[in-house]
């Protein structure tokens, strides 16, 4: 599909996104949005692809929600009709591992996006933040619940409530970031990180996924018994099969994504 304000390809069993509005450094407009939930969906249909990349330019992931949209909503307008609802769903619940590779700005609804997806890699350029505050509101795509269990309460407070960014360094050694990399290595980086993950089962990956995420909803003991269960589901998969004797043969495993 032909999209504006976002690309779209796919490079082997990896789906890559690039959000393309460098005029508004890549605010999330509604039209963006849109196209983002939609280029979601097909990746997720297409059982050729196992893991997806989100990623902005050099510049910018995304400088957040589009102010100038926003600027004409009202209460009700935004309660009957959420533009976002639909693409936070889409991200948050996006079934397949998801790497965001940031660059540059992660602000507001762009840090949002970018700690809705499975894992970030960080330019040593990357600026997260949570500004809305300047703006007279608070995060409103997850913000308040995400940040602090990726980095604490106190951090958290503290970016929420100064408005401040936190640079890439800050953002590694806080547990936002899962790894730090050179600007010019931030696409290599994340495509061997996808390429890794998409080389696997992707039902099992799918289902570790779950698991992990699991464990921001629930308790310890329910989460144990989640995991327990689908561990012992994962025995009726060929690729279980296949992956435990390509060990015992000392081969490499070649899993069938069944
Ligand atoms: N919405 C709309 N347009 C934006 C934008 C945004 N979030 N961020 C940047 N732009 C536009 C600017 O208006 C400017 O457009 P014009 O050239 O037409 O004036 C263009 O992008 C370039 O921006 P700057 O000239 O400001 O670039 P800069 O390098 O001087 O500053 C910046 C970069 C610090 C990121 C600054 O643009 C900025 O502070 N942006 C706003 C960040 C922000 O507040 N984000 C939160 C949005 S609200 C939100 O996300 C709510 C939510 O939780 C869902």
């Amino acid at each position: 599909m032909a999209y504006k304000t976002i690309q779209t390809k796919t490079e082997g069993r990896v789906g890559v996104i690039t959000l393309d509005r460098p005029k508004a450094l890549n605010a999330l407009c509604d039209e963006l949005t849109g196209e983002l939930a939609d280029a979601l969906a097909e990746f997720e249909a297409n059982e050729d692809i196992g893991c997806v990349v989100l990623t902005g330019s050099t510049k910018a992931f995304a400088a957040g929600a589009d102010i100038k949209e926003l600027q004409e909503k009202d209460f009700v307008s935004l309660y009957l009709n959420d533009p976002f609802a639909k693409t936070w769903e889409s991200v948050a619940r996006f079934r397949k591992p998801i790497i965001a590779a940031v660059s540059g700005y992660a602000l507001g609804g762009g840090c949002e996006i970018a700690m809705m997806c499975d894992f970030i890699i960080a330019a040593e350029n990357a600026k997260f933040g949570q500004p809305e505050i300047n703006l007279g509101v608070m995060p409103g795509a997850g913000g308040t619940q995400r940040l602090p269990r990726a980095v604490g309460k106190s951090k958290a407070m503290d970016m929420c409530l100064t408005g401040r960014m936190m640079n890439a360094e800050e953002a590694e050694r806080a547990g936002l970031v899962s790894r730090l990399v050179p600007v010019d290595d931030l696409m290599d980086v994340a495509m061997e990180a996808a390429e890794a993950i998409a080389s696997k089962s992707l039902p099992i990956a799918m289902m570790t996924k779950e698991s992990i995420n699991r464990a921001f909803e629930i308790g310890l003991s329910e989460g144990i018994r989640f995991e327990r269960r689908v561990f012992h589901s994962q025995f009726a998969t060929e690729d279980q099969s296949e992956g435990m004797a390509a060990f015992a043969d000392k081969r490499a495993a070649h899993f069938k994504h069944r």
